[in-house]
């Protein structure tokens, strides 16, 4: 890879050790992916948050960064392993808040904003349209390559950290126009009826184009909360953090569809909801908010559970940034969700909280979410937003 003299001088490092250690770690990725050079990045989102994942060294390592280290671009959190105000009431352990804090206050020091989520899009930090970026997680990866424009690789966290002290990533992969090009062609011929339909839909794409890039047909309509669920769906059981839909990604319409086709029926979407669902009636866990919800998913759920009460049996979480919960605190579906037996889990999601052996079966609209949880031992069923409620407030799925 060729640096210039200023990248020379870091990895020498004459601006500490934190870049010069981050400038080992991109020259390093670059070398192996053949990059020719560093590229300027507009922000990064880095993931490997939650101290569940890192443990004692993965803190250690983060501490030695800190030390010298100062980001130099925007740049945000993915969700941590617990609520960083409210862990108590949702069952987190003293041992655990003690250590999840000091990888929060390690990550504080370098500049980083705290804003544990993996929607940043959704709160501020908003790529442009053709703007490099450096992201981590992978559904806010796919999202901000395909519904935004933006360009990015799925990043470790360690080399989502290392763009941030320097400025830059190395340039390869999906940075490259040439590595954007559809190489499937997704025709929809199913009808999506319900929000869960576009998890399955993510499953059934996934599935079919295995590490593919995906340009999709036949679908009418899309808002961002499918979209968003769509991207975490697509990219866990599969394809590449990069998909084309025609007529609703604005990068569509400089591509033309690939000639290899597959088709997505009634009966996939149907055999995805049988794969993902398991056999169980009770339910003690319901989570929304995969990924992290939105304002719009916040008020339709306060509006679902006005005057009921969840099930004493079930424990009911709302996932979702914390700047998303103050607007619903100030519009007043906060008041109505936790006067129903509701809880927000603001800063963390099902798949980075220590819950292990701690439910035994969740319901949730997300297939990411279902995907995660069965790493967390739970049995999984997945269904629209108004079947998740009705078992959270009688403890079973219909
Ligand atoms: Fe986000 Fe956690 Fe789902 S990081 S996409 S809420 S598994």
């Amino acid at each position: 890879m060729i640096l210039t003299k200023n990248e020379e001088r870091m990895l020498d490092g004459e601006e500490g050790y934190a870049v010069k250690k981050s400038m080992e770690i991109l020259v390093a990725l670059g070398n192996i992916y053949g990059a020719e050079k560093l590229i300027e990045v507009g922000s990064v989102q880095v993931a490997g948050v939650s101290y569940h994942n890192l443990g004692d060294a993965g803190l250690e390592f983060l501490n030695e960064l800190a030390k010298d280290g100062k980001v130099k671009v925007l740049t945000t959190l993915n969700p941590a392993g617990m609520d960083l105000e409210n862990w108590r009431n949702l069952g987190i352990d003293e041992e655990f808040a003690k250590k999840q804090n000091l990888v929060i206050e390690a990550f504080n020091k370098m500049g980083i904003i705290i804003s544990c989520t993996c929607t940043p899009y959704l709160i501020g930090n908003l790529p442009r349209y053709g703007e490099h970026i450096a992201w981590s997680e992978s559904s806010a990866v796919t999202f901000a390559n395909s519904v935004i424009g933006a360009k990015t690789n799925r990043e470790g966290g360690p080399s989502a950290l290392a763009a941030a002290f320097v400025g830059k990533t190395p340039c390869y992969g999906l940075h490259l126009d040439e590595n954007r090009v559809p190489d499937t062609h997704v025709e929809v011929t199913a009808e999506l009826s319900k929000f869960s339909d576009w998890g399955a839909l993510g499953y059934c794409i996934g599935k079919g184009a295995q590490s593919k890039i995906p340009y999709i047909t036949g679908i009418k309509d899309a808002n961002v909360d499918e979209l968003k669920t769509f991207c975490a769906s697509v990219v866990t059981f599969g394809a590449k953090p990069l998909f084309y839909m025609k007529d609703i990604t604005p990068a569509s319409e400089n591509v033309q569809p690939p000639k290899e086709k597959i088709t997505i029926t009634e009966r996939d979407i149907q055999e995805a909801y049988n794969a993902i669902n398991d056999e169980t009636e009770d339910i003690d866990f319901v989570c929304i908010g995969c990924p992290h919800a939105s304002i719009k998913e916040i008020a339709q759920i306060a509006a679902l559970l006005k005057d009921k009460k969840i099930s004493p049996t079930t424990e009911f979480w709302v996932a979702t940034s914390r700047p998303m919960k103050q607007l619903a605190d100030k519009r007043g579906y906060t008041k109505i969700i936790e006067e129903a037996g509701g809880k927000f889990a603001c800063d963390t999601c099902m798949a980075v909280a220590p819950l292990k052996g701690r439910f035994r079966a969740i319901a949730t609209t997300s297939a990411k979410g279902c995907y995660y949880s069965r790493h967390n031992m739970m049995l999984t069923k997945m269904g629209s937003l108004e079947e998740c409620i009705d078992a959270g407030v009688t403890g079973k799925w219909s």
